[in-house]
């Protein structure tokens, strides 16, 4: 059975970062360490596109203590890094591509022609024959049908799954009822800007039952920032 457990951090008005294509900065060294061990508990991790574009790159887990105990619970020492992109327009040059990680796309069967087409442009115009990005693809046929990637995924013995955003991602997997915890932390600054993006996307819980409501497991406060643990109650 699958357990995910979204992680973000968030800011006092409910931003995840100050536009779409800008990663998300404001949180400290005591976040990233948050994220970082949360990460470690994981076999997989799952982020939007965009948050790929954003970013560039994924967290390559480097705490020594981490690495042992996942060494020690017989994990690989990265989980696999998955991104969702239904079109596919991922830039090959990303340093993503570079880190010392498994990665695993999720697409659609359009989505992967137009990544393959990337590939191509990419290895002509570099004079490559590189075709090393992605060790698992998982391909759905018109829109990404989560249920089933869900049980392709127990199927392939990944079970702790952690949702790194964006908004998006998070709303989508929300919507079908396949979060089960939410880590949260609360970084202390406004961005109040009204295109900053929000941690939903409203639209697309537009068909659930709401409110949705929450458990609260445990707080924790590091510095400035606090750090909340929810249980989704279904
Ligand atoms: N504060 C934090 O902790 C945190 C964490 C992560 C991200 N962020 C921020 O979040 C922003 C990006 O968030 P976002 O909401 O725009 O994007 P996102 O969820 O990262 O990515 C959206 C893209 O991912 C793919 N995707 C996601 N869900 C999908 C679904 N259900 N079906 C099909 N495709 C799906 C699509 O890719 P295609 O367009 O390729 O089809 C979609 O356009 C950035 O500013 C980033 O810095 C903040």
């Amino acid at each position: 059975m699958i357990h995910t457990t979204a992680i973000i951090a968030i800011s006092v008005d409910g931003k995840i970062s100050t536009a779409i294509n800008n990663p998300a900065r404001f949180s400290t060294k005591a976040d990233l360490e948050h994220l970082e061990t949360q990460i470690s508990l994981c076999d997989a991790i799952i982020f939007g596109a965009n948050t790929l574009r954003a970013y560039g790159t994924s967290l390559v887990i480097k705490n020594p203590e981490l690495l042992q105990q996942r060494k020690e619970n017989h994990q690989p020492s990265q989980p696999l890094n998955i991104v969702c992109s239904a079109s596919g327009k991922i830039n090959p040059q990303l340093p993503f591509f570079s880190q010392p990680l498994p990665r695993g796309l999720l697409t659609t069967s359009q989505g992967i022609i137009n990544f393959e087409e990337k590939i191509r442009d990419f290895n002509t115009k570099n004079n490559l024959n590189s075709n090393n990005y992605f060790e698992q693809v998982f391909i759905n046929e018109n829109t990404i049908n989560w249920q089933e990637f869900f049980i392709k995924l127990t199927n392939l013995n990944y079970k702790k799954i952690g949702i790194l955003g964006g908004k998006e991602l998070i709303s989508s997997l929300i919507a079908e009822n396949l979060i089960n915890e939410i880590w949260l932390t609360i970084c202390p600054l406004i961005i109040g800007r009204k295109f900053a993006p929000d941690f939903l996307n409203f639209d697309l819980l537009q068909e659930i039952n709401l409110p949705i409501n929450l458990k609260l497991l445990e707080v924790k406060q590091i510095d400035q920032e606090i750090f909340l643990h929810y249980l989704i109650l279904t």
